[in-house]
């Protein structure tokens, strides 16, 4: 029998949408800040295959996802490259920068990335050996517009601005820094693929500060052509994208990159995606991940709403943007039996 999310992928309407969530391993769960510590720190347990993998089966074991998704993050593959990348505990990342040309050019390409993200794909084949027979493994990598941001300003900003300012600066060197990051994108999603993910999501989650003819070169053209070389290598292989707060750029991105899927963040209602997204495809999401803090009726009102609103076409159940540390793990029965019925 085919898992129910590759069925979603594929296109079929399914009675219950299968369900998996952004950040289901992350610090709303104990058993991850357990994990975390005996690793000594975050990336360190992105490193460690093992470990890596047990935080990706611990939401599994207490809910039953759909879907494990792949313990890493977005920033390994600027780290890959050769950016320094550190975590500021309470502040979130940090990298060098990337804004002249003597910065791009230190910066790698092709096969060496592989020496440092080698453990990722280790515990990708971990999990293929360890995962349910039913449970569909999703690997990932950031956009590299999103990846850009990051790696231009050095830590994660609200408007993206030193990315705009390179972007308007110095054109040549914002969108060699662009290609490269997609070259390396599709090499580190290939080893995933290989070593074992049968779906991949490309996280673009500063998507929706890219307007007009921007988001068509930086959002839209890089998704196609890694989604495009993926297929090319692997025809059957299913693409989930996430253009974050893109509005109406929502629509016609299925069609525009070839992707089998888009996810929607909680800035537009199930209706809009309803009428306007999943005419084009499989469509994920929308919950606004507050209510798994909040909790009460409303979480189960709204997770019934989602539900309803997209019971007409394929759909994948999901936040609309990742689980915070806030959230009451009790809540997130609540919303899958809400799902399931
Ligand atoms: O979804 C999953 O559970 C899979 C693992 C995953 C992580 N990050 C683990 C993580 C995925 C898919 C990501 C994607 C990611 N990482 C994105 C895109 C999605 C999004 O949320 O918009 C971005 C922008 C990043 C970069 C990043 N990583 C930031 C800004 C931070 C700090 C913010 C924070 O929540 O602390 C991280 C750290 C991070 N990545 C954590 C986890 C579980 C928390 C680290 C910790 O344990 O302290």
């Amino acid at each position: 029998m085919t898992k129910t999310i590759l069925r979603a992928l594929a296109g079929e309407t399914l009675e219950t949408p299968p369900i998996w969530m952004m950040r289901q391993a992350g610090r709303y769960l104990p058993e991850y800040k357990a994990t975390r510590a005996e690793a000594g720190d975050f990336l360190s347990l992105c490193y460690n295959p093992e470990l890596a993998a047990e935080v990706t089966l611990q939401p599994l074991r207490r809910y039953g996802f759909d879907a494990a998704i792949l313990f890493a993050d977005i920033l390994l593959l600027p780290q890959a490259l050769g950016a320094d990348l550190w975590f500021v505990t309470g502040e979130g990342p940090r990298l060098s920068t990337v804004t002249t040309q003597a910065d791009f050019d230190k910066l790698g390409r092709g096969e060496m990335i592989h020496d440092t993200l080698n453990p990722i794909y280790e515990t990708v084949k971990i999990l293929r050996r360890e995962l349910p027979e039913d449970v569909t493994l999703i690997g990932f990598a950031g956009a590299p517009w999103t990846v850009a941001t990051y790696m231009i300003a050095g830590q994660g900003t609200k408007d993206q601005g030193p990315a705009h300012a390179l972007k308007a600066e110095n054109r040549p060197l914002f969108e060699a820094l662009i290609d490269r990051l997609t070259e390396g994108t599709i090499d580190y999603l290939t080893k995933q693929v290989e070593a074992g993910a049968e779906v991949v999501k490309i996280f673009d989650s500063w998507a929706g500060s890219l307007k007009g003819e921007d988001f068509d070169k930086y959002a839209l053209e890089p998704a196609r052509l890694i989604t495009s070389e993926l297929k090319s290598r692997f025809p059957d292989l299913p693409v989930i994208g996430f253009p974050r707060q893109a509005g109406d750029k929502y629509i016609g991105f299925h069609k525009a990159t070839g992707v089998d899927c888009v996810a929607v963040d909680d800035s537009v209602s199930p209706e809009w995606i309803a009428e306007n997204v999943q005419p084009g495809g499989c469509v994920q999401g929308n919950l606004k991940n507050t209510h798994l803090v909040t909790g009460g009726q409303a979480l189960i009102d709204e997770t019934k709403h989602v539900v309803e609103a997209l019971s007409k076409g394929p759909h994948i159940f999901n936040l609309g943007h990742g689980i915070t540390p806030d959230a009451d793990p009790e809540n997130v029965q609540i919303m899958i039996d809400a799902v399931r019925g």
